[in-house]
């Protein structure tokens, strides 16, 4: 009984026509490009900018987008090829069964609900902090007791539990649904994004951008950070500093938080009418629209205010209050909270759509797994995932565990950029409606950048990163290693007997 035994791409396929299992196809390319830049645009643009231009790269911030965005281009690229082979739920988890194995699958399942749940979780705390402050603009102030977690101060934060919640009943009625709320909220938060860049261009002053990348500046004598609070590569290397090209490439690991959502389009493929040919279109569309905006809005923010001011928790605010238009604050905190939003239900969709996957295979109880008779909705996980992101939510400060959602996103597209090169070799005649070009210079590329961002997280990100691994490991060896479908030889009708 092989923990390295493939589920072939066929019987995938197969698993997702049982009819007590089958998604609704509705999905259009637009639909999935509107997913994308509903889970893309978010935290990332609207709050780490200003951190990491403040603190890591300057101006130069727009060049750390850059190389961040052309990491992603390159695991995009292989998402891509995947999402047209095996149009299945479950993303990367589906993927690496096909090629990998399903050990491995098992690993990048585990790893994708990290990302998705812990995702989701920081994403609705930092949406209570904007609405709040919304309300309270408005003269309604809430108790500081039911808007905080117990460590930030409060009892619970009510608010994050709330929009998870009810986030949770618009996933559970139905895909086409989530598509149509996606739909108008990205339109709302495109063009706020794209008034900022429009409007404060009027603003910018090209002396901020001088430096443009400021000069290196060693670690201060006396503040050697503990070897777990630094990145992992400055451990190993000796510390590095701040700006000049390593803060470029420090900047570059923090703002990859932003562009963390469009992986995730490809958990969509199931439910997408013509997966082979919109899957690549929504993959790399999504990528490239945001990240053109991304380096937009850093040159003009950075060009509006000097960057060492932009150290703030809503940065973009934060230029426009700098040239005195108080009511464009308004306007962009709007953008936040329909941004955050999109964010919030499309990480807890990606989040059902791998447990859903998983739960099918058996690896996870087949119990999870069933759809909804009215609205073809895996309705089991998606509350269970609702509850547990409203509970994380409520009761976390979550600000340590954010960089776990870039770890646990990081090390899904490395086994994706290895699992193409996997499949091209074992399953050369599988039709691919989109293939990588220059294989295999590209997929290696996008592992190693991968793998080079990781090295730049801290310490303690990857020793917390570790112990959720080794719980994952020993629930495969307890439980769903005997339990896989696979390895039990059951058929999807049989499981279906099981619900
Ligand atoms: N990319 C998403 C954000 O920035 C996760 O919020």
């Amino acid at each position: 009984m092989s923990i390295m035994r493939v589920k072939s791409v066929e019987q995938s396929i197969n698993d997702a026509e049982a009819p007590e299992f089958r998604l609704r196809r509705v999905l259009r390319a637009v639909d999935l490009l509107g997913i994308g830049i509903g889970a893309i645009i978010g935290t990332g643009i609207f709050v780490l900018t200003g951190v990491a231009a403040a603190t890591d790269a300057g101006p130069g911030i727009s060049i750390s987008f850059v190389i961040s965005g052309i990491a992603c281009g390159l695991a995009a690229l292989c998402y891509a090829e995947f999402a047209s082979v095996v149009p299945v739920a479950g993303s990367a988890y589906t993927f690496s069964y096909a090629s990998l194995g399903e050990f491995f699958a098992w690993l990048i399942g585990w790893d994708l609900m990290l990302e998705f749940i812990i995702g989701a979780s920081t994403v609705s705390v930092g949406w209570s902090q904007y609405f709040v402050e919304a309300l309270s603009a408005m003269g309604l102030a809430l108790p500081e007791a039911l808007t905080a977690a117990p460590g930030a101060g409060g009892v619970a934060n009510v608010p994050a539990a709330i929009i998870a919640l009810l986030l949770t009943i618009v996933l559970v009625i139905g895909i086409r649904l989530s598509a149509a709320v996606t739909n108008v909220v990205v339109a709302i938060k495109l063009a706020v994004v794209l008034f900022f860049i429009i409007f404060g261009a009027f603003f910018v002053k090209t002396a901020n951008w001088s430096p443009f990348i400021p000069p290196h500046q060693p670690p201060e004598p006396g503040t050697v950070a503990a070897p777990l609070e630094q990145p992992l590569i400055s451990a190993i290397f000796g510390q590095t500093g701040s700006f000049g090209l390593s803060g470029l490439v420090a900047g570059a690991a923090l703002v990859f938080f932003a562009y963390i959502g469009f992986d995730i389009v490809a958990s969509g493929a199931e439910e997408t009418r013509r997966p082979q040919r919109d899957m690549p279109i929504g993959i790399l569309g999504s990528l490239a629209v945001c990240s053109v905006l991304y380096v937009l809005v850093s040159l003009v923010m950075t060009g509006i205010v000097k960057y060492d001011q932009l150290n703030t928790a809503a940065p973009m605010a934060t230029a426009f209050q700098a040239i005195g238009a108080p009511w464009a604050v308004g306007l962009v905190s709007l953008g936040a909270i329909a941004g955050l939003t999109t964010v919030i239900l499309i990480l807890m969709l990606g989040q059902a759509r791998v447990g859903f996957a998983m739960s099918r295979d058996g690896l996870l109880p087949v119990w999870f797994a069933k759809v909804h008779r009215k609205y073809r909705t895996p309705y089991r996980i998606t509350v269970i995932t609702g509850i547990v992101v409203a509970i994380i939510a409520s009761l976390t400060p979550i600000n340590v565990l954010a960089e776990m959602t870039n770890i646990g996103t990081l090390c899904a597209f490395v086994l994706v950029s290895i699992g193409v090169l996997v499949l091209r070799r074992t399953r050369p005649d599988l039709p691919r409606a989109f293939r990588v070009p220059w294989v295999p210079v590209i997929p290696v590329l996008a592992a190693a950048a991968c793998l080079y961002l990781m090295l730049n997280l801290e310490g303690w990100t990857w020793i917390r990163f570790g112990a959720w691994m080794l719980l994952g490991l020993v629930l495969y060896f307890v439980y769903s290693r005997h339990n896989s479908r696979l390895a039990r030889g059951e058929t999807i009708e049989e499981a279906a007997d099981d619900l």
